[in-house]
């Protein structure tokens, strides 16, 4: 049954668990997320972005989601748009049947330049008021993604922002938060602590100087009912980059948010955890695999197969890990 993100995270906040959110853009990827919660009786959050959107086209994305609900009618769904940027991406996606969006109003429209505050308040606060005048959820950003080891802002296509940002960009500031959630009313907040989206997060094993998890802390502290939202959640699992590599992929090593480290924020609060990067590498290691293994090999299902199966367990793993299992 299709909920909003509003309805799932309170009753995340009541028990006490997160709910990894992940990204798909077509059947494999919306079949491993489904099929797996199916196993462990967790709640789902499916998120589109614009790209998925273009890549699938709105009717596809639309018409796929209502068979993945229909197929698997007991379980929880909410179906949002990740990183909208503009009030029509918002808009549009609720005409598709989307129960929560995001207006990532951190950035402007060019997704890549950080806005100033007024602007973000601004165009959040309208899109919160329409999608609640049709009984859909918000999220909102404030503070911008991206390195506290470079100080390099990051795009939401993973480009990097302009120029290098100060830590009261790179760091959502409590204060603000606070002023920022009753200006514009959203149902939960994503919030900057040192991630970033894609594989290349940190150079080495984070720790609190370049994955600032006392942020999360803080504004916890001082926003203890508000819904938290951490973006650029993958762990970029050594082993999943070790055997990309050994099927002939070329990954340079790197670090991402350790599973501990999430699970310690949701004792601070965080509710839905976004994974992207995860799952497209644990998919692209089976494509890998079985190029290598059986160079002859051309029919799609035999590489799209494992690779479902590959994230389906990814998916599986988060589900028990963020508490989200049992909860369906
Ligand atoms: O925010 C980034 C997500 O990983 C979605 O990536 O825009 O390539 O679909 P995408
Ligand atoms: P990752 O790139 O770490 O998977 O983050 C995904 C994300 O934040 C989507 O909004
Ligand atoms: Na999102
Ligand atoms: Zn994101």
């Amino acid at each position: 049954a299709r909920i909003t993100l509003r309805q799932l995270l309170d009753h995340a906040a009541e028990r006490d668990y997160g709910v990894p959110a992940f990204n798909i853009n077509n059947m494999e990827q919306g079949l491993a997320v489904m099929e797996a919660a199916a196993q462990v009786d967790a709640p789902v959050i499916l998120q589109a972005s614009r790209g998925a959107r273009s890549y699938a086209g709105d009717l596809m994305l639309a018409h796929m989601i209502d068979a993945l609900e229909a197929l698997y009618p007991t379980i929880p769904l909410c179906l949002h748009q990740d990183h909208g940027n503009s009030e029509a991406t918002c808009l549009t996606a609720l005409q598709h049947g989307f129960t929560s969006v995001m207006m990532d109003g951190s950035l402007m429209a060019d997704a890549k330049t950080p806005a100033p505050y007024a602007y973000n308040v601004d165009i959040t606060r309208r899109v919160a008021e329409a999608a609640h005048w049709v009984g859909a959820s918000v999220e909102g950003e404030l503070g911008v993604l991206g390195s506290l080891e470079t100080g390099q802002g990051e795009a939401e296509d993973g480009h990097g922002a302009e120029g290098v940002l100060s830590l009261d960009q790179l760091c959502t500031d409590p204060d603000q938060a606070l002023d920022f959630v009753a200006a514009t009313r959203v149902d939960a907040l994503a919030i900057a602590m040192g991630t970033s989206h894609g594989a290349y997060k940190f150079s080495r094993q984070p720790d609190g100087d370049i994955l600032a998890m006392d942020v999360v802390e803080a504004i916890h502290e001082r926003l203890s009912n508000t819904h938290l939202v951490m973006h650029g959640s993958s762990s970029v699992p050594q082993e999943l980059q070790d055997l990309f590599n050994a099927y002939g992929g070329r990954m340079p090593r790197t670090w991402g948010v350790p599973v501990d480290e999430i699970v310690r924020g949701i004792r601070f609060g965080v509710r839905k955890i976004n994974i992207d990067t995860d799952c497209r590498l644990a998919m692209a290691v089976q494509f890998r695999k079985t190029a290598t293994e059986n160079p002859a090999e051309f029919d799609p299902r035999k590489f799209l197969k494992p690779a479902m199966d590959a994230m389906k367990a990814l998916c599986r793993d988060r589900f028990e890990q963020f508490g989200a299992a049992g909860n369906a």
